[in-house]
């Protein structure tokens, strides 16, 4: 294990946060018992995460469906290797939810048996990079960076979650391992409902069409914003103090890396993407 930058934490190649991690716990991933109906919502940073949270949340209970739940998102969907609640995930009750950064060979050995199953969400790197950019720099970093500075770490892999090149490309690469989804936060974003079912279906769930309307009304970037069990706003603030600039809800959008990069940043930036991306199958959105 070594260090990297101060809130860079490196095991076995792979960047954590530091603050978030129990080191024990990571050290112990490969045990970790998996059952049978656990799902776990898989991406690289700024991805959607926080987004599918909320879906698998409201696609599974009820009550928050109907609005009389009173857990946050992320205490429905934990965060697997960053478990800031301190849940005691052996107690919890079937089927269980989680979230995770990890690359595809450090996750527990029974997903690689095809037990559980697994989303992962993916999306353009370059609105990724701005993502980062305004998380890294307002929210959880608060570090000063200039965009020019923080693109050369993303492309470096210099972040939480190491390179994103590698981080898709392993999972893909292995997807015969695991019983997995791709899926795309463009795609979602266009099409919710589509995207609903298919989630729906590959979890096997039925939801009556007046259920699915309510996952769609509560999950649009608008309601999950302004709304405090979804938006994150009160963990940062008490992790971070009140004065954090940015929000986990930023734009939503497609495309906003055209009003963060020059022309020689995207021209650099997909020289690397042709470079490293060459034979990958999966198609990306960059534009609306
Ligand atoms: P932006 O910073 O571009 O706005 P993660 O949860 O992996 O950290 O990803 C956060 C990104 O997902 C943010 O992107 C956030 O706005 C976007 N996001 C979260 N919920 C969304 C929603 N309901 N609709 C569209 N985008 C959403």
């Amino acid at each position: 294990m070594e260090d990297g930058d101060g809130f860079l934490f490196k095991f076995k190649g792979y960047y954590f946060y530091r603050k978030g991690i129990d080191i024990d716990f990571i050290e112990n991933l490969d045990n970790f018992e998996v059952r049978e109906d656990d799902v776990f919502i898989i991406t690289y940073p700024k991805s959607g995460t926080v987004w599918l949270q909320q879906l698998l949340s409201l696609i599974y209970f009820e009550e928050h469906r109907r609005g009389t739940g009173k857990l946050q998102t992320v205490d429905q969907v934990p965060f697997f290797e960053y478990n800031f609640r301190q849940l005691d995930f052996g107690k919890r009750p079937s089927p269980r939810l989680f979230s995770t950064h990890l690359p595809y060979n450090l996750v527990p050995s029974g997903l690689k048996n095809k037990k559980g199953k697994i989303i992962y969400i993916y999306r353009n790197p370059k609105d990724v990079l701005c993502s980062y950019f305004h998380f890294g720099t307002n929210v959880i970093l608060q570090v000063t960076s200039t965009f020019e500075r923080f693109m050369e770490q993303f492309l470096e892999g210099r972040v939480i979650g190491s390179l994103w090149f590698d981080h898709i490309k392993g999972w893909y690469e292995h997807k015969s391992l695991f019983n997995i989804q791709f899926m795309m936060y463009e795609e979602i974003n266009k099409d919710l409902r589509g995207s609903v079912l298919k989630i729906c279906k590959f979890l096997g769930k039925e939801l009556s069409e007046e259920n699915i309307d309510a996952v769609m009304t509560k999950a649009t970037f608008e309601n999950m914003k302004y709304d405090p069990l979804a938006n994150y706003d009160d963990i940062i603030k008490t992790a971070y103090g009140k004065n954090v600039k940015g929000h986990f809800l930023r734009k939503g959008t497609i495309g906003d890396w055209k009003n963060h990069m020059t022309v020689e940043q995207n021209e650099r930036f997909d020289k690397i993407f042709q470079r490293e991306m060459k034979d990958f199958p999966l198609k990306f959105i960059w534009d609306v």
